[in-house]
């Protein structure tokens, strides 16, 4: 990957700078909350409302990054607060699903690098047997979700899985013990043959039979429609295809990541303002934020992984970063949250609205084009 030049390097250090100067006041007005959107510009704490929501690792996150730029003790300990909260969804079947490691990895697995404390080791490995738990023999992929409202989801897998493959990866690591990497690289196998399309487009849900393992079709999920191009689910293909590269050497997750991040580049409207879904009708403006910050990191992971070639992703997570930070980031120190106009999904109604993980891969990039970021892959 090319070096920043000293102008993109001065722009990575006043946009981290920014941001500094507006997280220490958000994390003491926030103690001990586990944030997933704002509610009339101040957090919202899922940690009493919905202490097994998905997402509750990411704030997590946020501190650890915070506190790698800082050093700052607040950071480190809101971090821990968060994991510990996160106990309960150990003693829940509900809490505990395919997204194991959004929750373990940017809190447990981080922590226990830095710090190689028992409890975080025994947290993150209790989630990683979980999730190893969930693989189906006969189709070969790790299941998504559980079951609720009436829907049978024994034969769903999802492309969003990729992302929480590197807890297997890292359990591997940590254990010597080979079995969560097969079942890992057994499930990307699955993803690199059944998610990504021709053109470089991927699925967000493609159902199997959960008895034969045969594939039955695929489902929009969260985006437009089937055949659509949910955005949050080419940015965690791009990303989830280049760690799955990190961690294994196989040279075909990396062209799989290129396949998708130069489907994107060229989806990508010209404002690089990213809407819900690539394929939404043309006068539809919703947009998803969320996506364009997990884009931009995932493509500088891709580029960072390549030799040559790297140019046009680091471009584009620059354009990308840059159009967040002049038009879709909230720098009020008032205001809670950092993006603006995230999406839940296209067809609710969680629309225009902040979303933390918007906020963590946001700062996850601009700390990886800094160098000071601490991975949780
Ligand atoms: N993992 C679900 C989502 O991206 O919304």
């Amino acid at each position: 990957m090319r070096t920043l030049t000293d102008t993109e390097k001065a722009w990575v250090q006043e946009t981290l700078e920014k941001i500094e100067k507006k997280i220490i006041p958000v994390t003491e007005r926030n103690r001990d909350r586990i944030p997933y959107t704002t509610i009339d510009g101040r957090f919202d704490d899922k940690s009493i409302s919905d202490p097994c929501w998905w997402t509750n690792g990411f704030w997590g996150g946020v501190m650890w990054q915070l506190y790698a730029l800082t050093g700052n003790e607040m950071f480190r300990l809101e971090a821990i607060g968060v994991e510990e909260k996160l106990d309960q969804n150990l003693m829940s079947t509900q809490g505990l699903d395919h997204d194991n490691g959004f929750k373990w990895l940017p809190t447990s697995v981080i922590r226990y690098k830095q710090e190689k404390n028992e409890e975080s080791l025994n947290r993150a490995m209790l989630a990683a047997n979980n999730m190893a738990g969930r693989f189906n023999l006969a189709g070969n992929f790790i299941r998504a979700w559980n079951n609720w409202d009436d829907v049978d989801r024994r034969g769903f897998a999802i492309i969003d899985c990729m992302m929480n493959l590197p807890l297997l990866y890292w359990a591997s690591e940590e254990t010597t013990d080979p079995r969560f990497k097969m079942i890992a690289v057994a499930h990307a196998d699955t993803a690199l043959k059944s998610f990504i399309r021709e053109d470089g487009s991927v699925n967000h849900i493609v159902v199997f039979d959960p008895f034969t393992g045969k594939q039955e079709g695929t489902l929009g999920g969260q985006g437009y429609g089937e055949g659509s191009s949910w955005t949050r689910g080419q940015s965690w293909g791009i990303y989830g295809f280049a760690l799955s590269y990190r961690y294994t050497g196989e040279k075909k997750y990396l062209e799989a990541s290129k396949k998708i991040a130069d489907y994107v580049l060229s989806a990508m409207p010209e404002s690089f303002l990213v809407p819900i879904d690539y394929r939404q009708p043309k006068e539809v403006s919703l947009e998803d934020s969320t996506a364009a910050a997990i884009t931009a990191s995932g493509l500088i992971e891709l580029a960072g992984l390549l030799d040559e070639d790297s140019d046009k992703y680091l471009d584009g997570a620059l354009k990308l970063l840059k159009t967040l930070d002049e038009k879709r980031c909230n720098w009020s120190l008032d205001t809670d949250n950092l993006l603006e106009k995230c999406a839940v999904d296209y067809h609710g109604d969680g629309h225009n609205m902040s979303i933390i993980y918007g906020d963590y891969y946001f700062i996850e990039a601009l700390m990886k084009l800094s160098g000071k970021a601490l991975r949780i892959f």
